[in-house]
């Protein structure tokens, strides 16, 4: 096959830009993507049989040992291999072991390093490896205490290992029990009769250093279904088996960051971002498993009696993962609950960003708001129709031909005085800055970066010159520091001109999508810094780019002022950065379906900050598909409208009066919420734990909830139902947990453990407070957040068959670091014996820097409160104030009622007691 054009000629190039920029001509194109078939290390390692290798990898048993840093190394072989492999086991508290296995560069030489993704895990990992015991050797087995109730086993020929519990020797998780590990070696050199080159269309790829796939692997006991894997499009939380009994044809889960036109929303096929996180879940146990590695990687869920030899009932999920190349950097994770899990994900590779509180509310998105006058427009329409939003978004057309960090002047003169004007109303606005700088000698960034040498260099060791929005592009090399603090430094207010303290960023194109390379990206021959193939840190290539835009705004904002940056492309530790969206989804239903799935997938591998396009971005939503979309959309922890240019308009009063009183309501929602949703982002960015949650992560025994993706949790105390279906007149929603459930619409109240069938209404989707449980509120509406900060809060206690609540309110400034040094509030609110106390829970070790607010509550709203109590008593004061009825939600004139204590006026600040008389 002849090798594609360097150049593409100019006619060639036009179709592109057109095809490219048309919905109909981006549908998903099956074909210009790989499969596993076309893969060849997948299909290698997919038609593998178990234990069909001649000679699988034995651990050297003389080879074992203590190192001085506590881990223990091995070295594992066989007889046709060039060089033997190196292990390391090493522990991490409290329940992580980590198994990293590479070439042995000290006594042999491979010609080149494999890759080892870095700036992912946490820099204090190696300081926190716990110092593993001497492992006890008899007959071939060799057994480590991990701690007092977890030990590892290691079998050394053929090598297997099994983390089990101490006591009962129960498996919780193993590697290679089906004898399907296989590590490719790298070559000195190439055999004379082997060609490594791949073909893929029109592409070619060198490849040359050969084969280098990894493969393995990974049993999941005590597991009903494992979950995780990001990004795919998917109704189903669980991750469906994709071979064995019952499956009919499947690809595996792909991870493989890619600019898919059009997506389906129910494919196993790789988007926008990858994370190699998996999550095992069942009634008898929670493990997790990651592999940190950016290669292309296939996985498959297999189903029980895959291998014709297990049967049906194994009590455990097996996977096999396979990666194109890299090297075996694994974790393994028990939890006793899910939570456990996910925090152990977290600790290594750290704690999301704390949002500023802006960021948290709703975003106004369209590709394009055309000029100033059209921003101005828009702005005022929100205010005209009583919406609040916070963050106006430009698209690529706002710069001069596609150069991000410029403007196009003619519509857009005064871009300082544009955001002054917004920020006037406390808003902000967010710019759109991708990757792929435009090739044009006029063009300072492209001179600077050529000069400096800082574009990714092609095969032949020339800047790659690839197609995207402005034409010929070249992509700076993100995997290098030194080009990072470069890009970081372009968002000075000197550098950006144009840009003001109130603009915020926004990554796209940074898979890297190419509209000329293979499937879209870059060709994996491609080079980087250190030597590096972009085969072996392609689902990373993002992730760098992520943190050098996050880090130049901090730069900006000397250190002060959290950054925001949204970014569709993702990997493992992503969470640092920002927020992500699910990209280009359609305006149709199963997209808003598939979008919990994906959204609550993301919490669970780390990222709490995620959402998706509100109305679909291809296509024209049917104004009640628009209206249905906002009321989920109201729950994703990140709240945009966003849309095609190709669609009309639709900002959310264009759909006639009674549905712009529908979203208006939907976004009230969210924005009376945003306290909690703000103390949930508080929790996420301590813990981990995401702000959207699956039912099993609030109740990890329950079954029912274990495969449901079409409820969700928003922290532990709500859970929202979309509706998915056009002109559903009725919804059956299960309600877990052994506690009533309220209504937050009315108050009902509603039995948990059982489905209620309940009456679609127009207005709202179920949503329910689950009893035990405190949410904070503000319930007075401005035009954005900030215009709220000074309000007063409303509290709703939803009281459980104890006549108990609890809940907490986080607060800070919303925007600095100074929470960091202590200063924020945060408090536990905790009703028993018809008393509510509110306590502080604040750590008092963090430093001294303080945060007060003169915010009080102005109203308690109590569900299930059985006594007919008038009265109640705050102290300290010993003041006596009225219990009434008020209404239950902010809809004026048609709420229910329930007691409801007014104007206490007990600042949140405080330490304070209300006692119901
Ligand atoms: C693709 C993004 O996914 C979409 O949100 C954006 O509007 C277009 N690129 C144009 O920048």
């Amino acid at each position: 096959m002849d090798p594609p054009p360097r150049r593409l000629a100019a006619p060639l190039l036009l179709l592109l830009l057109v095809a490219a920029a048309s919905p109909a001509a981006r549908a998903w194109k099956k074909d210009e993507f790989r499969n596993c078939n076309q893969t060849p290390f997948c299909k290698r390692a997919r038609t593998r049989a178990p234990h069909s290798l001649d000679a699988p990898l034995s651990l050297a048993a003389g080879s074992l040992a203590i190192s001085p840093d506590g881990s223990i190394s091995a070295e594992l072989s066989h007889p046709s291999r060039p060089r033997p492999l190196v292990l390391r086991l090493s522990a991490l508290p409290p329940h992580a072991l980590r198994l990293q296995i590479d070439e042995d560069y000290s006594t042999a030489t491979p010609p080149h390093r494999r890759f080892q993704v870095p700036d992912v895990l946490l820099p204090d990992l190696e300081a926190r490896t716990l110092h593993l015991p001497e492992p006890k050797t008899a007959a071939g087995v060799s057994t480590v205490a991990l701690s007092s109730d977890l030990d590892v086993v290691v079998k050394h020929d053929p090598f297997e290992l099994t983390v089990r519990r101490a006591g009962s020797g129960d498996p919780v998780l193993s590697f290679n029990s089906h004898g399907l590990f296989d590590f490719e070696p790298l070559q000195v050199s190439k055999p004379e009769e082997e060609t490594w080159e791949e073909h893929f269309r029109s592409h070619t790829d060198k490849r040359p250093r050969g084969p280098q796939s990894i493969t393995f692997d990974v049993s999941f006991y005590g597991a009903d279904f494992v979950y995780g894997l990001p990004e795919h499009g998917s109704t189903s939380l669980a991750l469906r088996p994709t071979r064995g009994p019952g499956v009919e044809e499947s690809e595996p889960y792909r991870l493989f960051n890619l600019d898919v036109f059009e997506y389906l929303h129910e494919s196993p096929f790789g988007l926008y971002g990858s994370i190699p996180f998996m999550i095992g879940h069942g009634a008898r146990a929670s493990s997790g498993f990651f592999w940190l590695n950016a290669a292309e990687m296939q996985i498959d869920v297999l189903a029980p009696g895959w291998d014709g030899a297990t049967t049906l009932e194994t009590g455990r999920i097996d996977t096999l993962w396979m990666a194109e190349a890299g090297v075996i950097d694994a974790f393994f994770f028990v939890g006793s609950e899910p939570k456990d899990v996910v925090k152990q994900y977290i600790s290594v590779t750290g704690t999301p960003a704390m949002p500023q509180q802006f960021a948290t509310a709703y975003h106004q998105c369209r590709w394009n708001y055309r000029d100033e006058a059209d921003v101005d427009g828009v702005d005022a329409g929100f205010d005209e129709h009583d919406i609040p939003y916070d963050v106006l978004w430009l698209d690529i057309e706002h710069t001069d031909g596609k150069r991000y960090f410029t403007w196009d002047h003619s519509a857009f003169p005064n871009p300082e005085e544009m955001q002054r004007k917004i920020a006037g109303k406390g808003r902000k606005m967010v710019t759109i800055v991708d990757p792929h700088i435009k090739r044009d000698n006029s063009f300072h960034l492209h001179q600077e970066a050529t000069e400096k040498g800082y574009y990714v260099k092609d095969a032949d060791g020339n800047d790659y010159d690839g197609w995207c929005w402005p034409g010929s592009s070249s992509y700076p090399d993100m995997l290098n520091p030194e080009i990072r603090e470069w890009w970081a430094d372009k968002f000075s207010y000197e550098n950006y001109k144009g840009s003001t303290p109130t603009l915020y960023i926004w990554n796209d194109m940074n898979e890297p999508s190419v509209f000329n390379g293979p499937e879209v990206t870059m060709p994996r021959d491609v080079i980087h810094y250190g030597d590096v193939e972009h085969r072996e840190l392609h689902n990373a290539y993002g992730y760098y780019f992520h943190m050098a835009t996050a880090d130049g705004l901090l730069k900006r904002g000397e250190g002060k002022d959290r950054p925001f940056v949204l970014s569709r492309a993702f990997f493992a530790g992503s969470q640092r950065y920002g927020a992500v969206w699910t990209g280009d989804n359609s305006a149709d239903w199963d997209h808003l379906k598939s979008s919990i799935p994906m959204v609550l997938t993301l919490g669970l591998t780390g990222l709490p900050f995620s959402g998706a396009d509100v109305g679909g971005f291809f296509g024209n939503p049917e104004p009640d598909l628009l209206v249905r979309w906002y009321q989920v959309g109201a729950f994703y922890p990140f709240f945009r409208g966003h849309a095609h240019h190709d669609t009309k308009r639709r900002e959310p009063w264009l759909f006639g009066e009674r549905r712009t009183a529908i979203i208006r309501e939907a976004i009230h929602v969210r924005y009376s919420l945003l306290p909690y949703f703000y103390t949930l982002f508080r929790e996420a960015s301590v813990t981990g734990i995401p702000v959207m949650r699956p039912l099993w992560l609030e109740f990890p025994d329950d079954k029912e909830t274990y495969n449901n993706g079409e409820a969700f949790m928003v922290g532990p105390s709500l859970l929202a139902q979309g509706i998915y279906e056009e002109g559903q007149k009725s919804v059956s929603v299960y309600l877990p947990g052994k506690e009533s459930w309220y209504d937050l619409r009315n108050g009902s109240p509603y039995k948990g453990s059982m489905s209620h069938k309940l009456q679609v209404l127009e207005d709202s989707i179920p949503s329910f407070q689950r009893g035990g449980t405190i949410v904070p509120r503000k319930d007075r509406f401005r035009r954005s957040s900030t215009q709220m900060v000074n309000d007063p809060y409303t509290l709703v206690i939803a009281l459980n068959s104890s006549n108990a609540a609890e809940g907490e309110l986080y607060v800070d400034d919303g925007k600095s670091y100074d929470y960091q040094h202590g200063a924020f509030i945060h408090r536990r609110f905790v009703f028993a014996d018809n008393k509510l106390t509110s306590l502080n829970i604040a750590p008092d070790n963090l430093g001294k820097k303080k945060f007060t607010s003169e915010c009080v509550i102005e109203r308690i709203i109590i569900l299930g409160l059985r006594s007919g109590a008038k009265k109640a008593i705050i102290e300290p004061g010993n003041q006596e104030v009225e219990i009434e009825s008020g209404p239950v939600s902010l809809r004026s004139g048609s709420s229910p009622a329930a007691p409801t204590i007014r104007r206490p006026n007990v600042r949140i600040a405080d330490d304070w007691t209300i006692r119901i008389a």
